[in-house]
């Protein structure tokens, strides 16, 4: 029967989105492993109006179950201030119970990020969405630069994770480097899972 990784992301505009979608080809690369993709929903000041539990559209919300059932993590999203943005934070908050039966340790993770700028912290945003994750004890997987991707690219990748240049009016597609350096994430984090997993 195939594993799990689960791809989690948050994305307002797209690129976050469409970042996911690469990601899980890599994973789906890996024999007998498979990408569950999920979503975060947006957040309000208005915490009276809750959202419907099925999104309009993009891939379904998140249960803690799917983190708890998953033999990886890829988690996605978009640089806010230099951090991850606060939907996604907000859900990784509810994960205490996960973290008291350290269910999550021993698990790999792996990150992935979009910006406007190109040094609008793309490696701020990658580093601390680590830290949540490795308080549960998670394995965190980068990209080596064996990836020669990464020594050429002048739009996104680092080793800390994937990233995407979206541009000032967010709209940039992928690139095919950046392409490549999400699949080879989301390849790297399905086989880390599978050999940990013997
Ligand atoms: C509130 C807010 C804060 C942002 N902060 C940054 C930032 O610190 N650096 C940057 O380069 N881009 C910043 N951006 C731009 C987004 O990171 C960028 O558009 C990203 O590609 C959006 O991903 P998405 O298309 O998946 O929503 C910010 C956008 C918003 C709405």
């Amino acid at each position: 029967m195939a594993a799990d990784i689960l791809i989690l992301y948050y994305s307002r505009y797209g690129a976050i989105a469409a970042m996911a979608q690469h990601v899980a080809r890599g994973v789906e690369e890996v024999d007998g492993m498979q990408a569950r993709v999920r979503s975060v929903p947006p957040v309000s000041t208005v915490c009276e109006v809750s959202e419907d539990s099925i999104p309009a559209e993009g891939a379904p919300y998140v249960s803690v179950d799917d983190l708890r059932e998953c033999a990886g993590l890829a988690l996605g999203s978009p640089t806010r201030f230099g951090n991850m943005a606060a939907p996604l934070k907000y859900f990784i908050d509810t994960t205490g119970s996960l973290w008291l039966g350290a269910e999550l340790a021993g698990k790999p993770a792996a990150v992935f990020t979009s910006t406007s700028s190109l040094h609008g912290g793309q490696e701020t945003t990658l580093l601390s969405m680590m830290l949540p994750l490795m308080h549960h004890g998670m394995l965190m997987v980068g990209i080596p630069y064996s990836e020669t991707d990464l020594l050429h690219t002048d739009a996104g990748g680092t080793p800390y994770g994937a990233s995407h240049l979206a541009g000032a009016d967010s709209k940039n597609p992928l690139t095919e480097t950046e392409l490549r350096l999400c699949r080879a994430l989301g390849k790297r984090l399905a086989g880390t899972a599978r050999r940990l997993a013997r």
